[in-house]
């Protein structure tokens, strides 16, 4: 049981666990948000619906995170603010964000030892795909120039 793997778990390791979970917790609000900017503005309807699905995966992941720092007695850190920004520029970063998360996640679920945690990394790590998937069809089919970009 998670309680009683929570006992056996020393302060430095439960800081740890915490701290990885907050940073993702954060980037994945920072995900969503992207998307959903990205999408106000974007001309193509079709576009708008992948970057709309993306960040409800995205907000899905966050609301798990947390889940996960409150049960382990932690707090769900502030969103990110950001800056005001052209939205293939959104885009981009966006991608580069997925990119890096399909990295994070797998890296994170051998960094960690609990292994529910370990578990929804690893489910989140394979949706992230998706998501740079999602992206990389938005930026081939994207003109900067003259889609409303
Ligand atoms: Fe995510
Ligand atoms: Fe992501």
């Amino acid at each position: 049981m998670l309680a009683e793997w929570l006992e056996k778990l020393n302060a430095s390791q439960k800081e740890h666990l915490l701290a990885v979970l907050q940073e993702r917790y954060a980037d994945e609000l920072r995900d969503a948000e992207l998307a959903e900017r990205a999408a106000r503005e974007l001309r193509y309807e079709q576009l708008r619906e992948v970057l709309r699905r993306m960040a409800t995966r995205e907000r899905r992941h966050a609301e798990l995170l947390k889940q996960k720092i409150v049960s382990l007695g932690g707090t769900p850190p502030p969103a990110p603010q950001l800056p005001e920004e052209p939205t293939w520029q959104e885009v981009l970063e966006a991608f580069e964000s997925e990119k890096a998360d399909l990295v994070s996640y797998i890296e994170n679920a051998y960094g960690v030892s609990d292994p529910e945690v370990r578990e929804l990394f690893r489910r989140i790590h394979d949706e992230e795909e998706q998501n740079y998937r999602d992206l990389l069809e938005v930026i081939t089919k994207l003109d900067p120039y003259q889609a409303g970009a």
